[in-house]
């Protein structure tokens, strides 16, 4: 049974009041609150066991090391990866995103080919790429949305061809919500040798993922909104993919041999882990990986498609309410605007009841511009928000209206 308010006492944060009333806190997909369990693992390591990993002959280095290798079977096993050396730790997904591009895309994308992304990403999941065919000559190609703001499938049938060499999609999109169709875009685009990165950082909080299943080639995500700490994120790859790929970044621990003539890089993941990397932090998301594992990311979907479900019958229901994204398949966010009112507006406005959106492109301008709107208000979903919460959300937007409109 899913009891919301006994994972709510789980989150420390959530018991306070802002400007005199009960915190809303509704900006989960920029980024998510943490559990104790979370806080407790960070704690813990820089109380009892903080030392440096994997050199260390001490008892302290050997115990962080093994919460560090310990991390790293947990994120294995939350993507169901084949092993251990498919994932590298990095900052966050964009750090992935701009790995794979410089490694991958230096080595196998030339002059005249293509990179194929659709038009909901993420900043993230554009700028690498455009840095990528500026350095090469290769053309970026962007499949477009339609009006609810899903992917037009038979479009990227029709731009996938013989010049593709990388497919880089959103799983969940983060200005809209709209889940792609990831198992039928990698289909199609393996029928045709073209390998597929996702960009998992709005979908691996929301939804169980599988990467075998999935058979993507590369899959991303950030540990801030899995209820994880900042400043940590996962790049899997699939084994031979990484095995070929060059080094993104030189120096410690990613080296076997080094002599002033050359360098012996080391195996995977190590090969692309370079320097002290965010020890306590990487512990922090193994944590997060067994707080939602215990729950169950089925579990976890279902509620959340259920706020979905309820928010969205309340928001029809607001008269001068637009929802910008009405995917079939859509995560728990509602992206909106208002007539007469400025998202910053909304934002600023919830505020001060204690309702904490986000307003703004959302780095996604280009979503902004296919909808002609400078910016949105976006409230996000996590596994502790509430009915209740939501009534107090619509109950703000209709007073606003009064007092704007
Ligand atoms: C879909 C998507 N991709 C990539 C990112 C970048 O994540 P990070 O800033 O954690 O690197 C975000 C963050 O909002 C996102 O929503």
């Amino acid at each position: 049974m899913f009891d919301v308010e006994k994972i709510r006492q789980d989150f420390p944060i959530l018991e306070q009041q802002i400007r005199g009333k009960p915190l809303v806190y509704l900006d989960n997909a920029a980024s998510s609150q943490k559990p104790n369990a979370v806080i407790d693992a960070i704690c813990n390591n820089y109380r009892n066991d903080y030392a440096n990993i994997h050199r260390g002959v001490h008892t302290l280095s050997e115990r962080s090391t093994a919460d560090y290798e310990g991390a790293r079977t947990k994120v294995k096993d939350f993507l169901n990866a084949a092993s251990t050396k498919e994932i590298i730790f990095v900052r966050g997904a964009t750090e992935a995103i701009n790995l794979v591009a410089s490694s991958y895309g230096r080595t196998n994308i030339k002059a005249g080919d293509e990179i194929l992304i659709t038009a909901m990403e993420h900043h993230s999941n554009i700028v690498p790429w455009q840095i990528l065919c500026e350095q090469t000559g290769a053309t970026l190609k962007v499949v477009p949305i339609n009006q609810q703001g899903e992917m037009i499938y038979a479009r990227f049938e029709q731009m996938l061809n013989s010049k593709t060499r990388l497919v880089a999609v959103a799983h969940m999109s983060n200005a809209l919500g709209s889940i792609n169709p990831v198992k039928d875009i990698i289909d199609a685009a393996h029928a045709l040798n073209i390998p597929v990165l996702l960009d998992g950082a709005q979908a691996a909080p929301h939804m169980a993922v599988d990467v075998q299943a999935l058979d993507c080639d590369f899959y991303v995500l950030s540990g801030h909104k899995l209820y994880g700490p900042s400043g940590i994120g996962v790049l899997y790859g699939k084994q031979a993919l990484l095995e070929a790929m060059p080094p993104y970044q030189g120096g410690g621990d990613m080296i076997r041999k080094v002599t002033f003539d050359s360098s012996e890089y080391n195996v995977l993941p190590y090969k692309f882990e370079a320097g002290t990397p965010s020890i306590a932090d990487t512990i922090g998301l193994g944590a997060a990986l067994d707080y939602v594992s215990a729950i169950g990311m089925d579990t976890i979907a279902a509620y959340e498609n259920e706020l979905l479900t309820y928010v969205t019958e309340q928001a029809h229901q607001i008269n001068g309410l637009r929802i910008i994204g009405e995917a079939e398949n859509k995560g728990a966010i509602l992206s909106f605007v208002l007539e007469n009112v400025h998202p910053h507006d909304i934002g600023t406005m919830l505020d001060t009841v204690g309702i904490a959106i986000r307003a703004g492109h959302h780095c996604a301008m280009p979503v902004m511009d296919f909808y002609g709107v400078p910016a949105t208000a976006r409230a996000s979903f996590a596994l502790y928000n509430t009915r209740e919460e939501i009534d107090v959300l619509m109950e703000a937007i209709d007073e606003l209206i009064k007092v704007f409109g």
